[in-house]
């Protein structure tokens, strides 16, 4: 039987697991990336684990997240990020030198390479043939160390595209249609790989802001295959002599198919405040638009703000707008203010911004209260701008451009039928991607030789192995749907203390009870009780890290997201399911105790525990884990089963 192109790569890299959906497989990973909010733990932790020396093909660490340096402690995590880099042998992308997955597209992306990374668009290389996936930043540190990546062997669908682009229809209307049929949950546990003959009529930055939000519809990854316009693309780059051609067989299975007609797209929008809320553009034509922003790891190539400039020539930005580029990456900011558009921009009443996520997070250009913003971004969750209240619309450059001209949504066909002289732009690659390189610092021209931690950073706190037995009280008792973000806000004011988790800690579970860190570490040591998808939300493993901190020992939940569920292991805290009788009867205050030899059960597979409560009473928690799971769990958590693994090997 033939090979998906997935299953390709995937091959060539597995080191653990067969190919079977569902599966875990361990791959080796050749290139790993990291940015500033996640990467100050990813470098603590691999310093942590003993390792001296990246042991990747490549390494890199950007600085996008929070590059106006609003507090000395970003300033001083962007430092430590340069030396860690230095100091380990990774390359070092300077603040302002733009967004992680757009700099590293430019310069680093490669066909048929593995790639993981902590930040959760790491699959926008997926566009140029490589297969990247993100992750939480202990596995990119191990990764990093020369470990394997371990991931449930995901479904791959095809995505079979047939015709071509009519006017004014972009590559982000097809990522909209995907998010239109198939919701945000319709990818988990998916990859999807793009076939047919509508691929070759698409370039590979369009092919980058498809696979890029196939992150919005859950997918652990998107990939398209390589052909002539991959191998033009590289040469542009300047790096002709990394194309590989890359095809999935002929025969190929695949778990499921869907079909996109791109020649029946027409532009489209994604409503407030989901990406999947999308519908045709006319449908809320007529709103007034305050803001527009174009830029973001979606859209923020030179080939995404090329036709917004070409748009405006001669014209203005409507006086009730105001209309933002940040550029992805410094490089496109060069390149456009090189051939004058920047000036032609500026003169239409453009406003530029450092190459930065910056507004994708709310940090700078936060709307004003319940008022319309359109985004060439990739998400619009609800107070994702800064604002609780907002109006955010994701779109492409042109729909955002046309709103930017006409002071509202319009479908730009229709906004081109009235002006008479408005043009689809187009879509145009530079001959050259000829930016200067000069914040890029390769491993071989490190500035500092060793690490530079300021008042801010501290080490990461290691947990030992599995005591036998466990005891301590119930310290929270919390509902369902507990997210991680309300485990660990990641508001500003607490994001700066990432790399101090000492004083991060003290917000963990804050915005249930204000009281809980302090009670917590009063208690040295405790449960937590939770009901059903206990830690939904995001990867952040600081979720995990922070409880681990302050003492707890295991969560008693009726049930777990995964991603969370997998940072407790990784962080040595037993996840426990109980069912509902249990978790009505137990408490806040309860005195909980596991009445087994923890440690022993745990590595020796037993799946149900004997939680016995107030010396009273009893009942059953269930762990669910595989063998690699309950090694991890029962040494402690990974960063010590890696370091041991290190020890003895
Ligand atoms: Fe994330 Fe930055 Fe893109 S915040 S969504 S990587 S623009």
């Amino acid at each position: 039987m033939g090979q998906t192109l997935t299953e390709k790569i995937l091959d060539d890299h597995l080191v653990e697991g067969e190919l079977e959906p569902g599966e875990e497989i361990g791959i080796e990973i050749d290139q790993v990336l990291t940015q500033d909010t996640t990467g100050t733990l990813v470098w603590l932790q691999f310093e942590a684990l003993g390792l001296d020396e990246v042991q990747t093909e490549l390494a890199a660490q950007y600085c996008d997240h929070q590059t106006y340096q609003f507090d000395f402690k970003n300033t001083d995590d962007h430092r430590f990020l340069r030396s860690a880099a230095g100091t380990f042998g990774a390359y070092f992308s300077r603040p302002g030198n733009g967004i992680c997955h757009n700099v590293h597209k430019e310069n680093f992306a490669a066909p048929g390479k593995t790639l993981l990374g902590s930040d959760s668009h790491t699959p926008t290389p997926g566009g140029m043939g490589q297969l990247a996936i993100g992750s939480g930043g202990l596995d990119v540190a191990v990764a990093m160390g020369g470990g394997a990546y371990y991931v449930d062997m995901p479904e791959v669908v095809n995505v079979r595209l047939e015709g071509e682009l009519p006017e004014w229809a972009t590559a982000k209307d097809v990522i909209l249609e995907m998010l239109r049929r198939l919701s945000v949950k319709g990818g988990v546990g998916k990859i999807f790989e793009y076939t047919g003959p509508g691929v070759e009529t698409l370039s590979v930055p369009e092919r980058t802001t498809i696979t890029n939000m196939g992150t919005e519809l859950g997918a652990t990854s998107s990939i398209f295959p390589t052909d002539e316009n991959t191998q033009d693309y590289l040469e542009r780059l300047g790096r002709a002599e990394e194309y590989v051609e890359l095809q999935p067989d002929d025969d190929a299975e695949y778990a499921d198919e869907l079909t996109i007609d791109l020649s029946d797209l027409e532009p489209l929008i994604a409503c407030p405040s989901m990406p999947d809320k999308v519908v045709p553009v006319r449908e809320v034509a007529g709103e007034d638009v305050e803001q527009v922003i174009i830029g973001s790891c979606t859209n923020g190539g030179y080939p995404d703000i090329l036709p917004s400039a070409k748009m405006l020539e001669g014209r203005e930005v409507d006086l009730k707008t105001e209309m933002i580029v940040a550029p992805g990456s410094k490089q496109a900011s060069e390149i456009l203010a090189r051939q004058g558009w920047t000036a032609e921009m500026m003169a239409a009443g453009v406003n530029f911004s450092e190459a930065t996520c910056g507004a994708c997070i709310g940090i700078g250009h936060v709307p004003g209260s319940d008022s319309v913003s359109l985004r060439t971004f990739n998400r619009n969750f609800e107070g994702r701008s800064g604002i609780e209240d907002d109006n955010v619309y994701l779109c492409s450059p042109e729909v955002a451009t046309a709103a930017a001209i006409a002071g509202e949504i319009v479908d730009p066909r229709d906004l081109a039928e009235e002006l008479g002289d408005l043009e689809d732009p187009g879509f145009e690659l530079p001959d050259q991607f000829d930016g200067s390189k000069t914040d890029i610092i390769e491993p071989e021209e490190a500035v500092d030789d060793d690490l530079v931690k300021g008042p801010n950073i501290g080490d990461v706190p290691l947990k030992d192995p599995l005591d036998a037995h466990l005891e301590g009280s119930a310290l929270l008792k919390m509902e369902d749907n507990i997210t991680t973000d309300h485990i660990i806000p990641a508001t500003q004011d607490i994001l700066m203390y990432r790399s101090n988790i000492p004083k991060l800690s003290e917000f963990t579970l804050s915005r249930v009870d204000d009281t809980f860190a302090q009670r917590a570490l009063d208690a040295d040591g405790g449960f937590l009780v939770a009901g059903e998808n206990y830690g939904q939300g995001s990867s952040r493993e600081h979720a995990a890290l922070c409880p681990m901190y302050l003492g707890i020992e295991g969560v008693l939940a009726q049930s777990f997201a995964r991603i969370h569920k997998a940072n407790l292991f990784n962080f040595g805290l037993l996840p426990l399911e109980i069912d509902e009788e249990t978790y009505e009867k137990i408490d806040q205050g309860d005195d909980i105790e596991i009445v087994d030899d923890v440690a022993e059960a745990v590595r020796s597979g037993q799946e149900e525990f004997t939680i016995r409560v107030n010396d009273d009473w009893e009942a059953t928690g269930t762990l669910d884990a595989s063998e690699r799971e309950r090694e991890i769990l029962a040494d402690g958590g990974k960063l010590t089963h890696v370091k041991q693994q290190h020890d003895e090997g």
